[in-house]
């Protein structure tokens, strides 16, 4: 009997129970093949006793309905670099890679699928530099890794952010408000543009292209000027930042990731705006981790099931080293460098970008 491991790494993002699903099934389909997961990534093959589950057809059964990931998920550490307490109660990286492959080979796996974001495919190919016969599965809702036309999971978060956005707009209306909604996304700009486009809001900020202050309260304010209505959405990502400001993961890395997420921009916006004397009545809605949970919606279901499906058949082919992506209409595979080199941003000059100025949307620039 031959083994794949399958592990979940980074934030939890819809679609990922849809891959396990998907290789499983795939994989069924082959008379000696196996599939295990790992327990909250590496972590379950780390820990002592090892955490591993079976997945046969009746574990995985139905799970593409299910957001979340059913082997569970951790971005805290990995195999190089696993936090251990020392007895002063301060934390220190340890390298246990060679420990975790030659545990892997104890159990007799014979390829691994990792199914992460960025970080996840770096450890992935520092991993296969090493010998591990490991293959990759394009993971996030930021929709921000390369080599991929689109992540599974994006598009749901995109579904969740344009509902948040059409009932603000009722909400923003009955009062003559501007409401302004934070969305994830990272350094990248990508669900912010598209729930700006596809729910109407009136002001679109994101990191690809940083904000005039001024230029966003004259936009907000011609709208009640020209139109007379006293109301307007302005969509912000996490990563936004005005002009001459400080990248979302280079601030992270100075005073730490909680200190800057979760309606940091949002409410900056709003003081900024307040202190050039912008008037109206404004509100901070902060959508945070309600992108992330749920089920996914039919095409990352279809995207995910395409990327379990294909990611098994690159086993039986031995295409280690490499991540499945989607490049219009097909499912292909990526040296793991290819999507890990450059993040995948928005460029300012592109058609949704045209599209959106398009449509009246202004970006403070
Ligand atoms: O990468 C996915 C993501 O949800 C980002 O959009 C966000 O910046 C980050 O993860 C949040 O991470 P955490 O769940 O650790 O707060």
């Amino acid at each position: 009997m031959k083994r794949v491991l399958v592990v979940t790494g980074g934030g939890d993002c819809p679609g990922l129970n849809a891959v396990i699903r998907a290789i499983v099934k795939r994989a069924a389909q082959e008379k000696d093949w196996e599939v295990i997961g790992s327990v909250q990534s590496y972590d379950g093959i780390l820990r002592e006793p090892t955490e591993i589950m079976i997945l046969d057809d009746k574990a995985v059964a139905g799970i593409h309905v299910d957001g979340g990931t059913i082997i569970g998920t951790t971005n805290k550490g990995g195999p190089f670099a696993w936090p251990v307490k020392n007895q002063d109660g301060t934390w220190e990286s340890v390298d246990r890679s060679d420990e975790m492959i030659r545990k892997l080979q104890y159990m007799g796996v014979d390829a691994v699928i990792s199914i992460g974001g960025d970080g996840s495919q770096r450890i992935s190919q520092q991993l296969f530099e090493k010998g591990l016969n490991i293959i990759g599965v394009p993971k996030t809702i930021d929709n921000d890794l390369s080599a991929t036309d689109f992540t599974f999971g994006f598009q749901t978060a995109v579904h969740t952010a344009t509902e948040a956005v059409d009932k603000l707009v009722t909400t923003a209306a009955s009062h003559n408000r501007v409401l302004v909604l934070e969305v994830m996304g990272r350094n990248a700009g990508w669900i912010a543009l598209n729930a700006a486009i596809a729910g109407g809001a009136e002001v679109c900020l994101i990191p690809e292209i940083p904000y005039d202050i001024e230029a966003v309260a004259k936009k907000l304010q011609s709208r009640y000027n020209s139109r007379g209505k006293g109301n307007a959405i302005v969509v912000i990502a996490e990563g936004a930042m005005p002009k001459g400001g400080t990248l979302l993961s280079e601030k992270s890395d100075e005073i730490g990731y909680e200190n800057v997420r979760l309606g940091g921009v949002a409410r900056k916006l709003v003081n900024d705006l307040k202190s050039i004397g912008f008037e109206a009545d404004m509100r901070e809605t902060v959508l945070g981790h309600l992108q992330r949970g749920g089920s996914p919606i039919a095409y990352d279901r279809i995207l995910a099931t395409q990327f379990g499906v294909k990611a098994f058949e690159m086993v039986l082919e031995g295409k280690f080293g490499e991540m499945a992506a989607y490049r219009h209409p097909d499912i292909i595979s990526v040296p793991f460098k290819d999507a890990i080199d450059n993040p995948k941003l928005v460029d300012p000059t592109c058609d949704l970008v045209k599209t959106a100025k398009g449509v009246g949307i202004g970006f403070g620039d």
